[in-house]
């Protein structure tokens, strides 16, 4: 399969990887907290590697080709992360939506789940015209503080079993991953604006 082929079909081939993983892991669950828990991790990594491709680009030429396609993996990472919410809240098999906003977790996917819809209906030419690009840009960063909700969501998740399994463990190293590459991005741009001036500092 070609490179372009493989971006456009990965937010598929993660889902069926996951659906896969719970079947064959968790075979007595029911199908919609199957299918929920694939959307949820399928986001996880969409969202994640859609924040850092630009900082991984900026640093490594090999990353430079996924660059178009962070939109893309970014918008069906929310739109993942909404489906995950929305069968969790629909099936009384997964909670009840009285005991919903007393879960930690809860809350905290909640915040990352507004943000990040947020930012997809925001994530236009419109949006961007209208704020102009210097105030478009810094509300898009705000993806990585709704990623570092779910960083949070995943350490409280299962009163903190959830991150010491193995793909507890996977997601959690993903995520903070993508957030340590940030914060080396901005402190990297920081120090090169020092040196040469804030004109000089590109940034895509
Ligand atoms: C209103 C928002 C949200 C609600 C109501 C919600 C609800 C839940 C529930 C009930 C579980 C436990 C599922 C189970 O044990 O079957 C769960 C797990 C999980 N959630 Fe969410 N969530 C929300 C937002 C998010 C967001 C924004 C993300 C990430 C993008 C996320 C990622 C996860 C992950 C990775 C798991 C662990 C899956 C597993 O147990 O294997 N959640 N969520």
């Amino acid at each position: 399969m070609q490179d372009r082929t493989k971006a456009r079909f990965l937010p598929l081939i993660l889902l069926a990887a996951a659906l896969l993983f719970y079947t064959t892991t968790l075979p007595t669950i029911s199908l919609a907290r199957t299918i929920s828990k694939s959307f949820a991790v399928s986001a996880v990594v969409l969202l994640s590697l859609s924040l850092a491709i630009g900082a991984l680009a900026r640093s490594w030429h090999k990353a430079v080709p996924a660059v178009p396609y962070r939109k893309f993996w970014g918008l069906v990472g929310v739109a993942f992360a909404l489906l995950h919410a929305g069968i969790a809240f629909s099936d009384p098999l997964i909670f009840s939506v009285s005991l919903a906003l007393s879960r930690q977790n809860v809350q905290l996917g909640l915040v990352a789940l507004i943000i990040f819809a947020f930012l997809a209906v925001t994530s236009n030419r419109w949006a961007e015209k209208r704020l102009g690009f210097k105030y478009w840009k810094r509300l898009q960063q705000l993806g990585y503080l709704a990623l570092a909700f779910v960083g949070l969501d995943l350490l409280v998740l299962g009163s903190g079993t959830f991150v010491r399994t193995p793909l507890g463990l996977l997601l959690g190293g993903i995520v903070a991953a993508t957030l340590g590459l940030a914060a080396w991005d901005v402190w990297k741009n920081k120090k090169r604006s020092r040196k040469t001036g804030p004109e000089n500092v590109s940034r895509k």
